[in-house]
């Protein structure tokens, strides 16, 4: 499926957003292995937190999705059973890795699989953890999905991340539930705590001392009613978007500020962007407020060491706003970009290619020349959600009607993007 997209002279109004995809797997997680009922508000509607649920399902937990609100009839620590078959986890790396701490903790085996890109990506970062808790896991090829899960007593361990990812933090921590000790993570920089906050709404112990987090195992996980902010790494492109067009005052609604994620807020700012925070409240342990973006003269920016693991989600759109700033953006340290649903430096610089920008290509990131005039052209998501989206933006600022091939990947994480889009862009 192509989507056409037409320059814009500005993005305007008012924008509600789906629920943050990081924040509504982690409540979905923690609702089935609770013991009562969860009722969780404004769920993301992209097709990730669907295969989460599926998932779920066929582990045997009743689920009951009405629109953006989805019961949960938890089923207690011990309470999923054997699945039929495979479980699908879809495109949705945080599914496979993070349920996987949770099937580690299962007395049956499972097997969970993926669609083409999932089965591309390592999964070692959650097998080496997972089997020195004492679970037996194996991937294809030794590394990666599907995964077949052998489960049962688990031993606790103190384990140092050998990369930042809050995907294998969550496993861990998750696994760390059905542990015979507490459970200690060691992130080499922070990433967001989504799954910490979590924890502690559902009743686990969670304590974190620097560096280092500490789950207890065997909580009385109780069902919740939660409410999900909306996503800010959706919002990241509608921002974008008003910030380098022209004539653009756009108020986005209830979109989670967690300060592990907010980051993407500073840079902006940083990088001259007029966007303005209002209503910060809190909401289950997270914080959301309204965002107001309004059209502004972008300088340009770095983004290296902890800022790369804090937007690591956004680089994509970022690469598009350094192409229109005055000075261009540099990504460095970021050679997890290449292990995501794409190689996202490589479908980035392509894409700007494409638009007949200058791109940069380092093993660890890229840089983008600022002051870069782009082209109409026929642009590819490669199947991949964000560069879909953030080719979008870029198709906004072009000198005419740009295509972009496999936008559908967009509902991986927002459905509703190309309908936003065309409702607000004028
Ligand atoms: C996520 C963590 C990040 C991010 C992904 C969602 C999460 O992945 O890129 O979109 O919800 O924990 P890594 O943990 O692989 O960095």
């Amino acid at each position: 499926m192509h989507e056409t997209v037409a320059p814009a002279s500005g993005v305007n109004g008012l924008a509600r957003l789906p629920g943050d995809k990081s924040i509504s797997h982690r409540y979905a997680l923690l609702a089935a292995i609770a013991e009562g009922e969860s009722l969780i508000r404004n769920y993301s509607t992209g097709a990730d937190c669907r295969s989460t649920l599926g998932c779920l399902g066929a582990l045997g937990v009743p689920v009951a999705v009405e629109g953006c609100e989805v019961r949960i009839a938890g089923r207690g620590l011990e309470g999923l059973r054997e699945p039929a078959g495979e479980l699908d986890a879809g495109n949705s790396g945080s599914t496979i890795r993070m349920l996987a701490g949770i099937l580690a903790g299962q007395k049956f085996r499972s097997r969970i699989t993926g669609d083409e890109s999932l089965s591309r990506r390592p999964m070692d970062r959650i097998m080496l953890p997972l089997r020195q808790m004492g679970a037996e896991v194996e991937g294809r090829d030794g590394r990666f999905p599907p995964l077949a899960i052998r489960g049962g007593a688990l031993h606790a361990i103190d384990y140092a991340l050998p990369v930042a990812s809050a995907q294998v933090k969550t496993c861990v921590l998750l696994a760390g539930l059905y542990a015979d000790a507490a459970t200690t993570v060691r992130e080499p920089v922070p990433t967001r705590d989504h799954t910490e906050l979590a924890l502690r709404e559902f009743g686990a112990r969670v304590e974190k001392k620097g560096p280092a987090i500490t789950v207890q195992p065997r909580p009385a996980l109780r069902g919740r009613q939660l409410r999900v902010p909306s996503d800010l790494s959706s919002a990241a492109f509608f921002l974008a978007a008003a910030l380098v067009t022209p004539d653009s005052s756009l108020l986005v609604e209830g979109v989670g500020l967690n300060p592990t994620r907010s980051h993407l807020l500073d840079f902006l700012i940083s990088m001259g962007g007029k966007i303005e925070i209002r209503n910060l409240a809190a909401t289950g342990g997270e914080l959301a407020g309204d965002l107001l973006a309004r059209s502004s003269r972008l300088r340009g920016g770095v983004i290296e060491g902890a800022a790369t693991a804090a937007l690591i989600d956004e680089i994509p759109v970022l690469a598009v706003l350094g192409a229109a700033s005055e000075e261009g953006l540099a990504v460095r340290d970021a050679r997890e970009l290449r292990l995501k649903e794409t190689d996202r430096i490589a479908t980035v610089a392509d894409n700007l290619g494409r638009m007949g920008a200058a791109v940069e290509v380092w093993e660890d990131g890229f840089t983008v020349p600022g002051g870069q005039k782009l082209r109409a052209a026929r642009l590819d998501s490669f199947g991949d959600h964000r560069i879909a989206m953030a080719c979008a933006v870029a198709a906004l600022i072009a000198d005419g009607e740009s295509r972009i091939d496999g936008a559908g990947a967009a509902a991986v994480s927002f459905p509703e993007f190309f309908e936003t889009l065309r409702r607000l862009a004028r």
